[in-house]
């Protein structure tokens, strides 16, 4: 059984409003994936349900096989779980506080200060052990709510908008964190934030609305939006024939000072070969190389076009009209 998390046609409803609305996904063991959506999407109330907070509308969710409806008990066993609004115990100490949590989580009395120490590393915690809850700033406060997450070394965490309130080194640490688990932990984690995943996300799941919208690697999303380009800023008349010459085929090209951007859609096969190629002639000929580079998509343009499927496409070109 390598399926940690299962989720199968989960649908919630608040009224008429589907908040979940038919959502199937699975998560393999050790994978760390990020569960992607912009606000009110439906991410947390799907992670609730997957956590046993919350009861499903229809559907199922399973955790390393268990059922969470009806085997909640080894459910949360295998479970770690940061909600997006971190309940902490304010006039409890941050060490105090990890003991306590546990001991509810049922940590053995004897592996209990190993793991509260192993959890207060691994969340960056140690420094304010011994600091009142209710002092913490709120990215620390969020950092004992990870902690928390990690201290009974649970097979499946389940982290919701992690890095919400955090400085950018906090937020460096954790996606360090969260990267480092992967392998031996499956982590599912929620986040709006799009550099998020592609800096510690092996697979992303997209929701919109109550509905998956799109799944695969973050490369893979960002084929699904355009082929990959090459630019090249270069100098000198021979450029245009040796292009189009070469396989690649010209998108659109400008002047940029005294020299011209080329845009070029590159070859499906052998593109590496193919882009060495095309230089080294371009040199050859005379022709001045300022710069070459490789784009593809960002997650950004690929999560705008998912999430907002009903607008118009941009153009290639910058100007493109965007027609009502
Ligand atoms: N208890 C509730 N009663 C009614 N509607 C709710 C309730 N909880 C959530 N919703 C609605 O369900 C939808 C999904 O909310 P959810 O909190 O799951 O979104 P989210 O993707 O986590 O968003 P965010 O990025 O803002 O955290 C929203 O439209 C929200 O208003
Ligand atoms: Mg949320």
């Amino acid at each position: 059984m390598t399926t940690a998390i299962a989720v199968e046609h989960l649908v919630k409803r608040y009224g008429v409003h589907a908040a979940v609305n038919d959502v199937s996904f699975e998560v393999q063991r050790g994978e760390v994936v990020g569960f992607l959506g912009p606000n009110g999407a439906g991410k947390s109330t799907t992670l609730r349900i997957l956590v046993g907070f919350l009861g499903p509308t229809s559907g199922s969710a399973r955790i390393e096989g268990h059922d969470v409806q009806a085997d909640p008990h080894a459910a949360k066993a295998a479970l770690g779980y940061m909600p997006e609004a971190v309940p902490l115990y304010g006039e409890m100490r941050v060490a105090e506080y990890l003991r306590f949590r546990a001991e509810l989580k049922g940590v053995g009395r004897a592996a209990r200060t190993a793991a509260i120490g192993r959890a207060l590393e691994l969340a960056r915690v140690v420094d304010v052990k011994d600091t009142l809850i209710d002092h913490l700033s709120k990215g620390y406060r969020q950092r004992v709510g990870l902690a928390d997450a990690l201290v009974s070394n649970p097979r499946v965490l389940v982290l919701d908008e992690p890095t919400a309130g955090m400085d950018p080194n906090q937020i460096r640490d954790v996606r360090d964190l969260i990267k480092s688990l992967g392998g031996e932990q499956t982590v599912l984690l929620s986040t709006h934030i799009l550099p998020e995943v592609e800096a510690s996300c092996g697979r992303v799941v997209v929701i919109d609305k109550g509905r998956l919208v799109a799944e695969g690697t973050p490369s893979e999303l960002g084929a699904l939006r355009r082929p990959p380009r090459l630019e090249l800023v270069l100098r000198g008349a021979p450029a245009r024939g040796i292009i189009a010459a070469s396989p690649f085929e010209l998108v659109s090209d400008h002047d940029e000072g005294d020299a011209r951007r080329f845009v070029l859609g590159t070859p499906k096969k052998d593109e590496d070969a193919a882009i060495e190629a095309l230089v080294s002639e371009l040199v050859g000929a005379g022709v001045g190389v300022r710069s070459v580079e490789r784009g593809k998509a960002s997650l950004e343009e690929v999560f705008a076009s998912l999430t907002h499927a009903h607008e118009p496409e941009p153009a290639a070109e910058p100007e493109g009209g965007e027609a009502a």
